[in-house]
């Protein structure tokens, strides 16, 4: 806690506590040593997800200081950093990745990065900083790929790169380097560099002997952006370069081009001449020194002819791709492809495209993937029936309102067709039917009402379906029969009120379905529809129209043939009434791993509900009011690892601690009624790792001062947002933060003077009882020889006369002896006056009195000795007394 921080104490309730503990005493003694301890943590503005720490778009000012050193990722992106000091990453050392993209960055300290020599990639993307500083990269030994781009950098101080000799990929793009020569001070440090980009920095000449006279490694170079007027290579400085960029802005100069030698860039593979506006000669030049290497070249909004550019393109025998974008075509004439013999990829994406003419891809005999995305199609061109090898059509984005029956004919090779945001309103019944090998059908955002048969017999080889964003409304019996590899079939937003009974026969390979946003009734659910998808893996029904009005059994649960589904979703339910659910409803998904069943107005869970899916690992019953959930309903589901139950008015999570949920990771229970965490739930969760209790308010005394602590000290369990969990009891603590108040005088004064307390009594009691087993003779001797002290003081006091002469100490067996045989000599004959006890003890007398008294009073004692003496107890204590 920082200091001045308004600090309250927490007064503790009193002893109640302290008994019930020490009554657990015990107990507890045996647990702690068997149960692992659980941890918890707390980062102001962060959170930690595996093993990055993650505090994007937090408003934050500067780096925080609580990340655990552990981490070996951190994203600060989309904050308001303006420096970066030398304290910020000193922790961290493991730190692999960097994000600080989009924040303001103006300054960096010398040496901010210097202890982050396992560092890798580095974003610095989109800040303010202006000038890179001598010593501001000094320990990035390890990085490989820096991102400095979208900067105002306009000076490079000559060292300031010279750390990062393992660089691989720069990326400096969009500052305001201005002159070459600025590239030349990074790049003669970087002798690893493979990747450059240095696009948009208003370069107005690239000469090559400013950036370099010894050749370089580069792979691939993004100069694009700039308004180079003059472009010369005088030394094979490039020997590598394969990937090379000259697109440039829209600008009224035209570029002069000047490569010595046509071998220095005779490896460039993939050109990218977009917009750029150069002599047709100089075009030609440039396009002559990639002749034998050119496998790819754009040539987006190109200002110049483009039948003539493409004409000289295609003539390089090695090139197979040739992007067209954006390059207002409005028709393609029979000739524009001619010489593209060669050409496999042909993307005329973006264009003004209405017509094509029947001959246009003629020449194009190897073409495998063609692109007609974003034009003015009405209909599928029959130019595109010509192209026996194509693998890959894209018609998506365009005005295409039907199909007919031959559009796709003798199209045995296509694997991927394209058809998505167009306006088709039907399919014809065998439009598809030569597309034996097609995998993947996108026929989504269009609007198709009436699938008329379509995949009833063809498709054999579709793995993919894309019907979401149709006006389907309903699916006939054997609709989709044809589709037996079929794996994957979206019908999401549409209007499905009806699922006829056998519509997804044939399905038997389909392991997705996607069925959400849609008018499906839980009628829909009860005609068993779902019973032939036997390989399905995942069923979604997100914002459908299920709904039960009781939980009593079904005749027939839904999914009983599922065996193999993982994931079954169903928040989002539109209604308003309240809802139950089936308690067999899961009845037979003995795979199930996830379930929601998110806002759906449940207000009860019957026990039995779950015992049919044994394997669960995450449930989310979140937006339901709940208000109770009982331990049982968890006791079949104990591989549970995430549990969402935020918003259902719980009051408390103590049903947690008989749940028995070991394995527990992830706890979401945000906007409930609880205000107490107990020790005993977080013990009873000890894999926990994350926790999320935003948004409820809670009790600040002493019943949470264990978990305040906890919260804020451990570290195994992150404990979301906890900084901003408030107090609402006790009143005059209301609004305050849990996080802050001292809670020092609960959990250490009160559990350790009850540790005291019952170690001393438990200690006291052991010794009393070992003592009284072993030492118990030992003690009832030191009892009387104390007494007999005493009565040995207070006698000497009052010297008294003997009365006796001797006290006869003997065992009543021996009495006949005594009588008749020791007494007449010894009073008889010897005139001696005897203490005996049977003649002589004073009744009422406590016995030990008597015994001391005729002690005293005698002034001797005479001890008749025989087995039975030895044996007798009062004997032994008498013969101890007079000793
Ligand atoms: C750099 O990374 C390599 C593995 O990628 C590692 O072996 C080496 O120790 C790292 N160097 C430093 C200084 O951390
Ligand atoms: C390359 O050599 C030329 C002339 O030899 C010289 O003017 C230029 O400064 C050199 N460039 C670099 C980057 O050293
Ligand atoms: C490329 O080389 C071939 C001969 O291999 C030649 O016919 C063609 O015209 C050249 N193209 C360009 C653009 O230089
Ligand atoms: C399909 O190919 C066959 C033989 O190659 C040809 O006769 C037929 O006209 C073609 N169909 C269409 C619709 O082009
Ligand atoms: C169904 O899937 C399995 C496994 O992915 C595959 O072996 C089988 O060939 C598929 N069946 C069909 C008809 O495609
Ligand atoms: C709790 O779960 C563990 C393992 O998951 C099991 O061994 C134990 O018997 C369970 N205890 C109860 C009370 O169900
Ligand atoms: C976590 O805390 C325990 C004790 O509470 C400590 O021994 C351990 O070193 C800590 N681990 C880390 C990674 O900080």
């Amino acid at each position: 806690m920082t200091s001045g921080e308004k600090v309250d104490k927490i007064i503790p309730r009193g002893g109640s506590k302290c008994c019930k503990l020490s009554i657990l005493f015990f107990c507890l003694l045996n647990i702690s040593t068997s149960v692992a301890p659980v941890t918890g943590f707390v980062l102001k503005s962060c959170r930690i997800s595996s093993d990055t720490a993650i505090c994007v778009k937090s408003k934050l000012r500067a780096v925080p200081k609580d990340i655990p050193s552990a981490v070996k990722g951190f994203d600060l992106s989309v904050n308001r950093i303006s420096r970066i000091e030398v304290s910020d990453f000193k922790n961290l050392p493991l730190l692999t990745r960097l994000d600080l993209n989009r924040n303001e960055i103006l300054h960096i300290d010398s040496g901010a990065f210097a202890n982050l020599t396992c560092l890798k990639k580095l974003n610095l993307n989109n800040n303010k900083l202006y000038e890179l500083g001598e010593n501001i990269f000094v320990g990035l030994r390890n990085l490989s790929e820096l991102r400095i781009s979208r900067n105002r950098i306009k000076t490079v101080a000559s060292t300031s790169f010279k750390y990062m000799t393992n660089l691989t990929f720069l990326d400096i793009s969009r500052n305001k380097l201005n002159k070459i020569t600025n590239v030349h001070s990074i790049l003669q440090h970087l002798p690893r560099l493979q990747n450059l980009f240095i696009q948009n920095n208003n370069f107005t000449t690239f000469y090559s002997w400013e950036l370099t006279n010894s050749s370089l490694k580069l792979n691939s170079l993004d100069l694009s952006q700039n308004p180079i007027a003059d472009f010369r290579i005088t030394a094979d400085v490039f020997p590598n370069l394969t990937w090379l960029n000259i697109n440039s802005c829209p600008r009224k100069k035209q570029m002069r081009w000047d490569v010595h030698n046509k071998t220095f860039l005779s490896r460039v593979s993939t050109l990218d001449i977009s917009e750029l506006q150069m002599a047709y000669g100089d075009m030609k030049t440039l396009l002559e020194t990639v002749n034998s290497s050119l496998t790819s070249l754009r040539m987006n909004a190109m200002k110049h002819d483009l039948t003539a550019l493409i004409n000289i393109s295609c003539t390089i025998p090695t090139m197979l791709t040739l992007q067209l974008r954006y390059n207002k075509l409005s028709s393609l004439t029979s000739d524009i492809f001619t010489l593209c013999i060669n050409v496999t990829d042909l993307d005329l994406t973006g264009n003004q495209i209405q017509f094509i003419h029947v001959n246009a891809f003629r020449s194009l005999h190897g073409l495998k993937t063609l692109s007609l995305s974003r034009n003015g199609l009405k209909s599928v061109p029959p130019a595109t029936r010509n192209l026996p090898t194509l693998v890959e059509l894209d018609l998506s984005m365009n005005n295409i309102s039907r199909l007919d029956r031959d559009d796709f004919a003798n199209q045995t090779k296509l694997r991927r067709l394209s058809l998505y945001n167009n306006v088709i309103s039907a399919l014809h019944e065998s439009v598809f039917r030569d597309l034996i090998r097609l995998q993947i059908l996108k026929l989504q955002t269009n609007h198709i009402s009436k699938l008329n048969g379509a995949f009833k017999k063809y498709l054999r080889n579709l793995t993919q379906l894309r019907l979401n964003a149709n006006k389907l409304t309903s699916i006939k019996n054997r609709e989709f029969e044809g589709l037996q590899s079929l794996q994957n079939l979206s019908l999401h937003e549409n209007q499905i009120n009806r699922l006829e009974p056998g519509c997804f026969i044939g399905l038997t390979n389909l392991t997705n379905l996607l069925l959400q946003k849609n008018l499906i009734t839980e009628e829909q659910l009860n005609s068993n529809v779902f019973n032939d998808l036997i390989n399905l893996r995942r069923l979604d029904f997100r914002e459908n129209r299920i709904k039960y009005n009781n939980y009593s059994a079904l005749s027939k649960p839904p999914f009983s043939n599922l065996a193999l589904l993982e994931t079954l979703a169903i928040p989002s339910q539109h209604r308003r009434e309240k809802s139950y659910l089936p308690l067999n409803f899961l009845q037979g998904l003995t795979n199930l791993l996830e379930f929601n069943i998110r806002s759906i107005q449940l207000i009860f869970l019957h026990i039995d509900m779950f015992k049919y899916t044994p394997k669960l690992q995450t449930l989310d019953i979140s937006s339901n009011e709940l208000m109770d959930l009982s331990p049982d309903l968890f006791s079949p589901i104990q591989n549970l690892q995430s549990l969402y139950i935020s918003r259902t008015s719980l009051q408390s999570l103590d049903f947690l601690i008989d749940a028995n949920l070991t394995k527990l990771e992830f706890l979401q229970a945000r906007k409930n009624q609880y205000s107490v965490i107990s020790e005993e739930m977080i013990r009873s969760v000890p894999a926990l790792v994350y926790v999320d209790l935003q948004g409820n308010s809670f009790t600040c005394d002493c019943d949470n001062a264990w978990f305040r602590q906890w919260a804020e000290n451990d570290n195994q369990t992150q404990v979301f947002d906890a900084y901003n969990f408030v107090c609402n009891y006790p009143p005059h603590l209301k609004g305050m933060k849990l996080l802050k108040l001292d809670v020092r005088s609960c959990s250490v004064d009160i559990e350790f003077i009850c540790f005291i307390c019952t170690t001393c009594l438990i200690l006291l009691f052991m010794v009393v009882s070992f003592t009284y087993q072993l030492l118990r003779w030992q003690l009832v001797y030191a009892y009387y020889l104390f007494l007999a002290l005493l009565v040995d003081n207070k006698n000497k006091n009052k010297q008294a006369p003997h009365q006796y002469d001797a006290f006869i100490s003997y065992n009543t067996c021996d009495e006949p002896w005594v009588i008749r045989e020791l007494l007449p000599k010894l009073e008889g004959e010897q005139g001696w006056r005897l203490c005996l006890h049977h003649r002589d003890f004073e009744p009422g007398k406590p016995i030990v009195d008597n015994i001391t008294d005729a002690i005293y009073g005698s002034r001797k004692t005479i001890c008749v000795i025989s087995h039975q003496y030895l044996e007798s107890e009062w004997c032994s204590r008498e013969i101890q007394v007079a000793r």
